[in-house]
């Protein structure tokens, strides 16, 4: 029998097998050598025909021995390789727990967004539901409800933006206050917070801006009531100690109506730059709600009373934090605002 044969597919291989061989390339070589059709070991069976009837069976072991062997040395190789490509993948994957950390910047809540969140948070103490109106209203709620009727002086205090004879950006939350009344009988107690528009441009005043109205409706209610609940308010938003004064003012929407102070939150009341040496901080517009008002709303005066407060958010947030300037609320920079995380 023709062993030299044998032999030679067994030299053939073993050169081959030599080089470093990944899995894919230990498959290609399979393949050459044990593939049923063309593979070399698997030829050789064609040859049988070709043998002499009583070398048939030596041939086949033959053979098949050489096709063990194959198998066997593949078999090793591919172990090998898939040990190797283990190894390769694992280093890759490595991790260095040792290298730097990237550095997360953790943002902080705007100063408006921290303000209203303060005041919103001691009202809903006190029992105060959250009212949002819209930020297009009607001259009727506007105004008109809120006893300032068309040909009205006090029309000329707010400058405002009219989109149709109709329609305008709401030149104050108290607009809230009127949808409240038509859709809720007392007792009533809302806070309003939003944004409000008006034609003023300087370094206070922004011609957007957010306000926060209250109002309380219900019997007996008086200015006393307003300015006890006050008191509260502002030594939970400016620190215990802090006082208010009332001082008269005109609203058409209350009467009386009041401008509130507050006792200077950085000198005690000695007198300093941030309340102009008067040692008192103007902080909101207040009052009790006109008869008017609640009669538009189809609250019988006779029974029911209440009073109602505005406050400007942007104007607490500069007051808290030592800003002068109006526009630093509204750019963004947050080399600003990264300094103020109350
Ligand atoms: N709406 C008034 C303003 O914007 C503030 C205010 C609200 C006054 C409620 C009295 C009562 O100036």
């Amino acid at each position: 029998m023709d062993r030299a044969k044998f032999e030679a597919i067994r030299e053939q291989f073993r050169t081959e097998a030599k080089e470093r061989m990944d899995s894919s390339a230990i498959y290609e070589l399979r393949k050459r050598y044990l593939d049923r059709k063309g593979g070399l070991v698997n030829g050789l069976m064609k040859e049988m025909r070709n043998i002499p009837a009583e070398e048939k069976a030596e041939f086949g072991q033959g053979v098949n021995q050489l096709k063990d062997w194959v198998l066997e040395n593949l078999q090793k190789m591919e172990e090998k390789a898939r040990a190797q490509e283990l190894q390769h993948r694992y280093e890759k994957e490595k991790i260095d727990i040792t290298i730097p950390a990237v550095k997360i910047r953790r943002g902080n809540l705007h100063p408006n967004t921290q303000v209203k969140n303060q005041i919103v948070n001691i009202f809903a103490g006190m029992g105060f539901d959250i009212y949002e109106g819209a930020e297009i209203e009607t001259d009727y709620y506007n105004f008109t409800a809120l006893n300032t009727p068309q040909d009205h002086p006090a029309r000329d205090m707010q400058d405002t933006f009219y989109l149709t004879d109709e329609f305008l950006l709401r030149t104050q939350t108290s607009a809230g206050q009127i949808h409240v009344m038509e859709a809720k009988k007392p007792p009533i107690k809302i806070l309003s917070p939003g944004k409000v528009f008006r034609s003023d441009d300087d370094a206070t005043h922004s011609p957007m801006f957010s306000q926060m109205e209250g109002l309380v409706v219900d019997k007996g209610i008086t200015l006393c009531d307003l300015q006890g609940m006050l008191d509260v308010f502002v030594q939970k938003l400016f620190g215990e100690g802090v006082r208010t004064r009332l001082r008269p003012s005109y609203f058409p929407f209350t009467e009386p109506s009041v401008e509130v102070d507050v006792s200077c939150f950085a000198c005690g009341g000695k007198g300093c730059r941030l309340c102009k040496g008067t040692g008192w901080i103007e902080i909101l517009g207040a009052g009790v709600v006109n008869r008017k008002v609640l009669e538009n709303c189809g609250i019988d005066p006779e029974v029911y009373s209440g009073f109602a407060f505005g406050i400007g958010i942007e104007r607490v947030a500069m007051l808290k934090y030592g800003i002068n300037n109006i526009k630093l609320l509204f750019e963004s920079d947050l080399r600003v605002l990264d300094q103020i995380n109350d």
